[in-house]
């Protein structure tokens, strides 16, 4: 009896070894972690495992809760063949009334891994995506390019946007940041089972643009981001930019209550049980009613700074302080901005409305005083309409003296969109992580502007220069659907370039940092900022004085 129990053990024994055997050519795409086995799929130069949950579905009762690690068993071989889907969203760029794409259970990591016979493994680049904390995907940010390298995996996070991501009452009961709480799992994910892909867990560089770019910065805010990131890189993008932590939260939360049909609730208790009960589609679709024209302000919804008493809380302090108390993950961060960077949002001014047939610009003229505080993110922080619009007109006599808003002077609206949105806050942010960090602090100015770039697509135009302008950088190392354009001799080679720096900060073992021929210099002890110019010609190590920026700020 027991024999045969041991002869039909054995034969069961034999028969799985000889599957896994014959597996064996499909076996780099087979990968088990905790929940079970995963099946990706072989792009011919590289690897892919896309969709792969990290927390449970934030819907139904877990919709505005903190995420949830995902716990569940598969039973079968999981099939991370999917692209990705879009978190539900009120994007920017779609053209027409209904801006609605995404679905609200969207919560996974993506993994990229070159083929590359020369190696094992691969140091790490986890990208937080950009989009104004509202917009955005995983797949904008593409990965053929960095595949074509070969020298690194990437894995792409999704996370909540908009009012599902951000919505906060400013207390503990709808207390927001769920968005960030999402990338923090998602990374805590990455940090667990990226060896079982190949990459190297403590070679792990966590990167992002605009809205990830300050994603980045607001991860490392928390120290225990140290345990998972061994280097940070923001681009274009970080916590002091004005567009960042907001105040005003509770108001907007209440008042996305009334549009949806909650209008009953008093308490954020009350309130959230009702947001719970709408259908996603009408709470997102909800942000038009926050835009005052156009996509302004381009983040209604975004992160805030918690109650002290918020369970999960993200955080309770504002950047700033968080920064003076030196409790932060000290790894070595890289900050970055482009040359006119304020293209994003000011090119939008330059389309020509169909409705009038004149340039929003022209419009400023008029709206300035009711316009600015939304395009610049002052209109929470400030506490009387007197405060308001004293900074309005201060602006516009610091950028444009009198002369009126036109296209002619266009340029120089730009600036003021660049200094207040992206530049000041970069050499703020440098000068306070070297006074209260330990932990290097290297930044870069890219000058060289794209063909086609965001300024075009924002203000549907080609007349316009608009120098260097967001994400021209960026879009280099992504391929970014809507600006592919066949990249000049000298893109391609900052593209390379780029790429390796990616590599080397990953791997370095001295938390060294360097692009083509030059190595950053570290703020850190430094009584001039730093910063490595980059451009078409190359690139060059650069002093600036800490103290010079817009007056105002
Ligand atoms: C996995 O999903 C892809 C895309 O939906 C599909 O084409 C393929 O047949 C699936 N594979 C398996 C093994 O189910
Ligand atoms: C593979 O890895 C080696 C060693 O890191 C590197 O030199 C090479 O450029 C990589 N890329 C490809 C496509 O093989
Ligand atoms: C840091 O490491 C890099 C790569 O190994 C090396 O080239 C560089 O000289 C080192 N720098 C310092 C300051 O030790």
């Amino acid at each position: 009896m027991y024999l045969v129990r041991w002869l039909i053990c054995l034969i069961q024994l034999w028969i799985q070894l000889g599957a896994a055997a014959s597996v064996t050519p499909i076996a780099p795409l087979l990968v088990k972690i905790p929940n079970g086995k995963l099946l990706g799929r072989d792009n011919g130069h590289y690897y892919s495992f896309e969709s792969i949950p990290y927390a449970e579905p934030p819907t139904g009762e877990l919709r505005f809760e903190a995420p949830r690690p995902y716990k569940q068993q598969w039973t079968d071989t999981f099939n991370a063949t999917q692209e990705p889907a879009l978190c539900m969203q009120w994007n920017q760029f779609i053209n027409g009334d209904n801006k609605l794409i995404g679905v609200e259970d969207c919560l996974t990591v993506s993994v990229y891994k070159p083929k590359n016979s020369s190696r094992n493994t691969f140091p790490v680049v986890a990208n937080i995506h950009g989009g104004a904390f509202m917009f955005g995907g995983p797949r904008q940010y593409g990965h053929e390019n960095i595949m074509r390298e070969g020298n690194v995996m990437l894995v792409t996070i999704g996370y909540r946007l908009g009012p599902l991501g951000f919505a906060s009452s400013g207390d503990a009961d709808l207390s927001g940041n769920f968005g960030l709480k999402d990338q923090r799992l998602a990374l805590l994910w990455i940090k667990q089972n990226i060896a079982s892909f190949g990459g190297e867990p403590e070679n792990i560089l966590v990167i992002g643009h605009s809205a990830g770019g300050a994603s980045v910065h607001l991860q490392m805010l928390r120290e225990d981001f140290s345990q998972v990131a061994k280097a940070a890189i923001s681009f274009s993008g970080n916590a002091l930019d004005p567009w960042v932590v907001q105040q005003g939260g509770r108001g907007r939360a209440f008042e996305l209550g009334r549009i949806v049909g909650c209008g009953q609730a008093r308490d954020s208790v009350t309130l959230k049980k009702c947001l719970k009960s709408k259908p996603a589609s009408e709470i997102v679709s909800a942000v038009r009613s926050f835009l005052v024209f156009s996509y302004v302000p381009f983040t209604p919804f975004g992160p805030v700074v918690e109650s002290p008493d918020a369970p999960e809380a993200f955080i309770t302090q504002h950047p700033i302080d968080i920064i003076k108390s030196g409790k932060f993950a000290q790894v070595p961060w890289a900050v970055t901005y482009t040359s006119e960077d304020g293209g994003y949002n000011a090119a939008l001014l330059l389309d020509k409305q169909a409705s009038t047939g004149r340039e929003l610009i022209v419009d400023l003229n008029d709206r300035w005083f009711d316009w600015a505080p939304y395009l610049f993110f002052y209109r929470d922080s400030m506490t009387t309409i007197k405060d308001i619009d004293d900074y309005s007109r201060k602006l516009r006599q610091e950028y444009l003296g009198d002369r009126r808003f036109s296209v002619e002077s266009y340029w120089d609206v730009q600036r003021m969109f660049t200094d207040l949105l992206f530049k000041n806050s970069v050499q703020t942010a440098v000068d306070l992580h070297r006074k209260y960090g330990k932990s290097p602090v290297y930044a870069y100015v890219y000058d060289n502007p794209a063909d086609l770039g965001v300024g075009q697509i924002l203000s549907r135009r080609s007349d316009v220069h608009f120098g260097t302008v967001h994400g021209d950088d960026v879009f280099l190392i992504f391929n970014v659907p809507f600006v592919q354009v066949n990249r000049r001799p000298d893109e391609q080679i900052i593209s390379r370039n780029f790429i390796k720096m990616l590599e080397y900060f990953a791997l370095s073992p001295n938390d060294s940092m360097s692009y083509g021929d030059c190595v950053f210099h570290n703020n850190v002890g430094s009584k001039q900022m730093q910063l490595l110019s980059i451009t078409r010609d190359g690139c060059e190590n650069k002093q600036l004085d800490y103290s010079i920026k817009s007056s105002l700020i």
